[in-house]
């Protein structure tokens, strides 16, 4: 599992993915953390199958006492089929996750975390003195979904949006945004269900001020990518299963 650091401030971001210990036939995910100075985020922490991974990699930013929070965008085994692993590693964590799943998210087993359930509107993460957005991305793809936005590192945590399918050997930024297009079309025509909801999320986000697009799988968009992705997704027909 790679560790990048993809933004440095007060906080910092963190990028775990690239992981060439898991099975193959597994899809390469990102997670991410945010670390304060005395707590700690992860975001869609991930499937059982890398858990073992993702506790090393971490394990060099923040001792577990720290990990107070976890986020999960919505609820596919990729971001938090993991769950009950951290249930059984951390002692005193938050989850939050969509209101919506948790009766199902809770399948996973979540007995001494605290489920903080997102209501559909949305909401905040605080860690300290930061104060996270929670961002209503629903039906991109999953019903009950939410993205994460730092206003502070102008980060968007975008969840399955941005996905694009890669190589374990791919370079952590988008750097040839025309070649990149052809590993997200798939994607985002296949499992992005709804046209109208996929207009409603890029109105709202393009009022965030946004330097970094961080999405669940593949390369990550900067600076001006940010706008020629939004620019793209706006333009593309989902929600067709052909
Ligand atoms: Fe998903
Ligand atoms: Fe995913």
């Amino acid at each position: 599992m790679k560790s990048t650091k993809i933004y440095q401030g007060s906080h910092q971001w963190i990028l775990f993915g690239r992981d060439e210990k898991k099975p193959g036939n597994l899809i390469d995910s990102n997670q991410y953390m945010v670390l304060t100075a005395n707590r700690c985020l992860l975001l869609d922490p991930g499937g059982t199958e890398i858990f073992a991974s993702m506790i090393a990699a971490i394990l060099h930013f923040a001792p577990i006492e720290k990990i107070t929070d976890l986020f999960a965008s919505h609820q596919d085994p990729d971001i938090i089929s993991s769950l009950g692993l951290w249930d059984q590693t951390l002692t005193n964590a938050k989850l939050h996750a969509p209101a919506i799943w948790e009766g199902f998210i809770r399948h996973f087993g979540c007995e001494s975390i605290e489920y903080v359930p997102i209501p559909d509107n949305g909401g905040t993460i605080k860690l300290g003195a930061l104060e996270l957005q929670l961002i209503p991305a629903h039906y991109l793809h999953s019903s009950g979904n939410f993205h994460v936005y730092d206003p502070q590192a102008k980060v968007l945590m975008s969840g399955d949006v941005g996905a694009a399918l890669e190589a374990i050997t791919a370079h952590i930024f988008v750097d040839n945004f025309d070649t990149h297009i052809e590993k997200m079309r798939y994607f985002h025509q296949r499992w992005m269900p709804s046209n109208r909801a996929k207009n409603d999320w890029i109105e709202r986000v393009r009022k965030l001020d946004i330097e970094i697009l961080a999405p669940q799988h593949g390369r990550i968009f900067k600076g001006d990518d940010v706008k020629r992705f939004l620019d793209w997704f706006e333009a593309l027909q989902v929600g067709a299963a052909v």
